[in-house]
């Protein structure tokens, strides 16, 4: 009997890696795309938008809905990742204009409709800053008892930032959501929360030769010509970025990498930590503070990625993409 699919709703602030984890999603057989709501992160919500549905529309996945919701972080004042997605969210690349217009449901409506389908049975994504799902639970405190399962991309748990030395982007972007966020999902019957958060996802670097690689297996296959063209154009930007910054020409696979741990959890270990979001810090604003040796004496509310099996979430990413060029 093949196992279930994966009820999956991914909540994203779509800049090029969050593009790369819906394209996955939508090649991965073990996952059920319910739909995709949007948020303001890497660049403003009708960026977000527009980016999500013309990546589905890449993907030949149209039909799945899109959801617009928070425009604006809960008090911060708005930012953006442009420096790494670029002006556009999606790096050197053009997709054409979507034809699907995105869906009338509020991103946080559409969150709590998908949980309350079949109580337990939706993994939720997060790849972008919290501020929906945050927005969700103040809607409905009951969410973490709705839900399977919450699995975000956030936050630096042993490891430094990478907006400051203590904040990663998303937590970073929108703290006192994070910190709802966090707190909610310590309550008594929560599902679980897995942060997959720097301390794994720098480990999932894809390289210009992996791309030039995928070429080889995915230029003559009928949709070969277009996902290529896309993946080659919207990574350069963040090689071109990373090489400025760092020296090295890497694309850090963060949000394809929680995906494929909500798909797979075989490919990260969990550890369980008590943590909580710094949001008053001059230097620490947005730092998830984990607690490994139980000083707060509360019980943990997080199951923190600390390992990963990189090279096999790798070799599956790029098997993806070639089932999406395949077709
Ligand atoms: O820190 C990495 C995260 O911030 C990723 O989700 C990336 O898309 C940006 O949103
Ligand atoms: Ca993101």
């Amino acid at each position: 009997m093949p196992a279930r699919a994966t009820r999956l709703v991914i909540d994203v602030d779509t800049g090029i890696d969050d593009a790369f984890a819906l394209l996955y999603a939508c090649a991965s057989p073990r996952a059920r795309l319910v739909g995709v709501s949007t948020v303001v992160g890497n660049v403003d919500l009708a960026s977000a938008t527009r980016n999500t549905s013309a990546v589905l529309a890449l993907a030949r996945r149209a039909e799945v809905p899109v959801w617009p919701g928070c425009a604006a972080p809960m008090l911060r004042a708005q930012n953006d990742a442009r420096l790494f997605h670029g002006p556009s969210g999606l790096g050197y690349a053009e997709l054409p204009e979507p034809a699907a217009k995105p869906a009338p449901m509020h991103a946080i409506d559409a969150i709590l409709a998908a949980a309350s389908v079949e109580p337990g049975a939706l993994t939720l994504v997060a790849t972008g800053p919290l501020t929906n799902i945050a927005a969700a639970l103040l809607r409905e405190p009951a969410l973490p008892r709705l839900l399977g399962r919450l699995v975000l991309m956030g936050g630096a748990y042993r490891e430094g930032g990478n907006v400051t030395p203590a904040a990663e982007f998303n937590i970073w972007h929108d703290p006192e959501a994070a910190r709802i966020v966090f707190r909610a999902f310590a309550a008594d019957g929560a599902a679980p929360l897995v942060a997959v958060g720097l301390d794994v996802t720098r480990q999932a670097q894809l390289r210009p030769a992996d791309l030039d690689h995928l070429e080889r297996r995915c230029s003559g296959l009928p949709h070969g010509p277009a996902l290529l063209r896309f993946l080659h154009d919207s990574s350069r930007h963040y090689f071109d970025t990373m090489e400025k910054h760092t020296g090295a020409r890497v694309f850090t696979l963060h949000d394809p990498l929680a995906v494929a741990a909500a798909i797979d959890p075989s490919l990260i270990v969990t550890q369980r930590a008590t943590v909580e979001v710094e949001t008053t810090g001059t230097l620490t604003s947005g730092m998830t503070v984990a607690d490994w040796r139980g000083v707060w004496g509360r019980p943990p509310n997080v199951d923190v990625a600390i390992e990963v099996e990189a090279p096999r979430f790798l070799a599956d990413f790029l098997d993806a993409m070639e089932r999406l060029a395949r077709g």
